[in-house]
């Protein structure tokens, strides 16, 4: 039932370049430039002329939904804000009829969630649902939904759930832009091309786990994590600190690596190792100058960077690579190394990586 694997989590993480594949499958078409979501097809008006939009979700769900703002906002042109279900359902939010509200959700079932989604229905907004499990209490009170085709999910810490979503959010965030025109027909041919390669390239990223092991068993017994990422890699180092939380008992935080230099410098010493996204995107050079700080503090670095980077590898004391990609898609890459670190850590010191303590795969109580 591991298909070969000690655990669902690595083997849920391994199944990642089929599971995208499978929810990219008839909904792309790379050549033409187009992107298809029958889920979607009747509120394609709506999408054209839609003012906001709201993505409530909780943990995991709600790390992709950030992504998914980065990925709306850049390519759909559309305002987003991204709400934690419990906190969003509990303080009179101002939505109406105007309003397209997402809900994110593995199991469909998350308690908060869904009655977030309720109260926006009844202030009247459209709602919509990204959900796993096919039939779940979300999707069924939805006006419609994309499911994310990542089959069934054991391992209580979400891998391939994450990424399935991250990728109808791409998905979504490139539609709103093929109806709108915010994005030009030969750009989203290179996109969709770029897009339909991520499964090859993910089957890239996991051939570095035997040095990611080796790297957990520098950090094995650290007391503390930071994890550090700007842009769309915000998201990224916020999940990577929850995968290695929820299964190694590790304290660990993510944070935008601009806002370090606003207090978790304080933390910095000899004893703290800090995992960068560092790849060849846009705010490369600033995440340099956020690794110089680090290191300037004896602070330990691991590094995730792109493929023959040799900048990085100067300072930092660990580099993982992996492909070049466009910024877009690099949030789907970045994760794959993080996954695996939080594994091997948690095997390290004796976790049960599949069912961590005092967590349930799906949170039914509010
Ligand atoms: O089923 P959902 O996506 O609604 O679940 C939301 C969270 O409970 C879930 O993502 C949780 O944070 C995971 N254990 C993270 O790995």
């Amino acid at each position: 039932e591991k298909g070969g694997f000690d655990h669902f989590m690595m083997k849920e993480i391994y199944e990642q370049p089929r599971s995208i594949r499978d929810c990219m499958r008839g909904r792309i078409y790379p050549q033409q430039g187009r992107v298809q979501l029958g889920g979607l097809k009747e509120y394609a008006e709506k999408l054209k002329n839609i003012d906001r939009i709201i993505i409530v979700a909780c943990g995991t769900s709600w790390h992709a939904g950030l992504v998914g703002e980065y990925l709306i906002e850049e390519y759909g042109r559309v305002p987003v804000e991204v709400e934690y279900a419990s906190e969003f359902r509990y303080r009179n939010p101002i939505i109406s009829e105007k309003d397209l509200v997402i809900a994110i959700s593995q199991s469909g079932e998350t308690a908060d969630t869904m009655a977030a989604l309720e109260l926006a229905k009844d202030k009247g907004a459209t709602i919509f649902g990204i959900c796993n499990v096919v039939g779940a209490s979300i999707p069924r009170i939805t006006d419609a939904g994309v499911y994310t085709h990542a089959g069934p999910e054991i391992g209580v810490a979400s891998t391939k759930a994450f990424t399935a979503q991250v990728t109808v959010l791409t998905l979504i965030a490139l539609y709103i832009a093929q109806i709108k025109g915010t994005v030009s027909q030969s750009k989203l041919i290179t996109l969709l091309t770029e897009l339909n390669e991520i499964p090859d390239l993910i089957e890239q990223a996991l051939k570095h786990n035997e040095e990611i092991k080796t790297i957990a068993a520098k950090f094995k017994d650290a007391r503390n994590f930071l994890f550090l990422g700007r842009g769309s890699a915000f998201p990224v180092a916020l999940e990577g600190a929850l995968k290695l939380k929820e299964i190694s008992y590790i304290h660990a935080e993510g944070y935008p690596a601009a806002e370090m230099k606003h207090g978790p410098i304080a933390l910095i010493d000899e004893e703290m190792p800090v995992v960068f996204i560092a790849t060849k995107h846009s705010s490369y050079e600033k995440v340099i100058s956020n690794i110089q700080e680090v290191k300037a503090r004896r602070g330990q670095v691991i590094a995730i960077v792109t493929e023959g980077d040799t900048e990085v590898k100067k300072m930092a004391d660990y580099v993982i690579e992996i492909p070049q990609t466009d910024e877009a898609f690099l949030p789907l890459l970045a994760t794959i190394p993080l996954q695996l670190l939080a594994y091997h850590i948690a095997l390290m010191r004796g976790c049960n990586v599949d069912q961590p303590r005092n967590l349930a795969k799906s949170v039914t109580v509010e």
